[in-house]
């Protein structure tokens, strides 16, 4: 089974033709042009020059992959929500004319599905133990679902196997997204976008600093649900007090000119302020729905300490949660997150997993 998947939800203009062997989905092709040069003088993403350029663009990443092999996949998948309009407007439009011209059925696609059944992609089906948590960490949204199959209806002759998944939305933010945080925090530090990769490297030139220290934000002990609002507050008094005691100084563009030994102290524990919170939450919330799988996934989950510490301390916390050897014998939770980084952030090969089997 194949199908061709377009994603235009935020910056990236992104085409796939993916396939299913009735085990594996495999991406065979999957083109996208990244709008990151293109918003980069203007700090972030502006929406309506992310929806112009992906109308100027969809032609020619759809030539990418090879116009002539449409006529040969037996769907087509868009993502239709959540996110900037305009943008979804210009995939959709393309999706529906596709599908009507070459007569395939047109499926919609959830976003934050997407995100979700990112993690199936280059996975035996089979090797997936449910029920399974997933965190769903991305610059607009910071959910936990319950990913429950209950059917496998394996249908007739050629026809490849349908699973049939029930993806429920338990907890969510209240306030920002973790990606959000990040970004916004970034531009405290005066750092230009894409600024991802810059606080793993200055995080990893930290020295343990008693003055730079964030509370982790739980709600409460019962609450799944995420605030991440208070972490830019936190971030943001403490630069304050340091300019007023380190007398920081101001350049000429306003910028604070914040010491080098700040910044990657304030990475540092920024960092781990948000990692530790987003993965003890999972792990309580999957403790709570007695999971067999703890996932995440969404732009959020490439960071490198964030998938360290899901390993680590997911290992640690049901060790002890199931103390003894006879539970832990039955008892072995599987951490996941996509395969692939380019699989965590925005893609299309995920739309056409969540067009498939959602
Ligand atoms: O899923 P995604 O590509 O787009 C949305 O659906 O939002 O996620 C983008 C978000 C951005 O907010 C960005 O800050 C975050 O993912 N992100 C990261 C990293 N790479 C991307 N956050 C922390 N560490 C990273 N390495
Ligand atoms: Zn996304």
């Amino acid at each position: 089974m194949k199908t061709l998947a377009i994603e235009t939800s935020c910056d990236d203009t992104s085409v796939a033709i993916v396939s299913f062997d009735g085990e594996i989905f495999r991406t065979d092709k999957m083109f996208a042009y990244s709008q990151v040069s293109d918003h980069q003088k203007y700090g972030w993403v502006v929406p309506e020059i992310a929806s112009r350029l992906h109308s100027d663009k969809i032609i020619s990443v759809l030539h990418h992959i090879n116009f002539d092999e449409i006529p040969e996949v037996d769907t087509i998948s868009v993502t239709t929500h959540p996110w900037l309009p305009g943008s979804l407007v210009v995939g959709k439009a393309a999706a529906t004319f596709l599908s009507a011209y070459f007569d395939k059925p047109l499926i919609h696609v959830n976003h934050i599905h997407g995100h979700i059944f990112s993690l199936f992609l280059e996975r035996k089906i089979s090797d997936f133990r449910f029920p399974m948590v997933v965190l769903t960490a991305s610059g607009g949204h910071n959910d936990i679902y319950l990913v429950t199959s209950d059917e496998l209806l394996v249908t007739s002759k050629k026809e490849s196997p349908i699973w049939k998944f029930k993806i429920t939305k338990l907890w969510q933010t209240l306030d920002d997204a973790a990606g959000e945080c990040f970004d916004k925090v970034a531009r405290m530090l005066w750092w230009s976008y894409p600024w991802w990769p810059r606080i793993a490297d200055k995080a990893s030139k930290w020295k343990s600093n008693p003055a730079v220290t964030f509370k982790r934000i739980f709600l409460s002990k019962e609450s799944f649900d995420f605030s991440f609002s208070g972490m830019k507050s936190q971030v943001f008094f403490l630069l304050k007090e340091f300019e007023k005691s380190w007398k920081i100084k101001r350049l000429k563009d306003w910028k604070l000119k914040i010491p080098e030994r700040l910044i990657c102290d304030i990475a540092y524990e920024f960092q781990e302020a948000v990692v530790e919170v987003l993965v003890k939450k999972l792990i309580r919330a999957g403790i709570h729905c007695n999971a067999q799988t703890f996932a995440i996934a969404g732009g959020v989950s490439c960071n490198e300490r964030l998938r360290e510490y899901l390993n680590e301390y997911g290992k640690k916390e049901l060790k002890s949660y199931h103390p003894t050897s006879s539970a832990s014998l039955i008892w072995h939770p599987h951490f996941l997150k996509p395969v692939k980084k380019v699989y965590s952030t925005d893609n299309g090969a995920m739309i056409w997993v969540a067009g498939m089997i959602q």
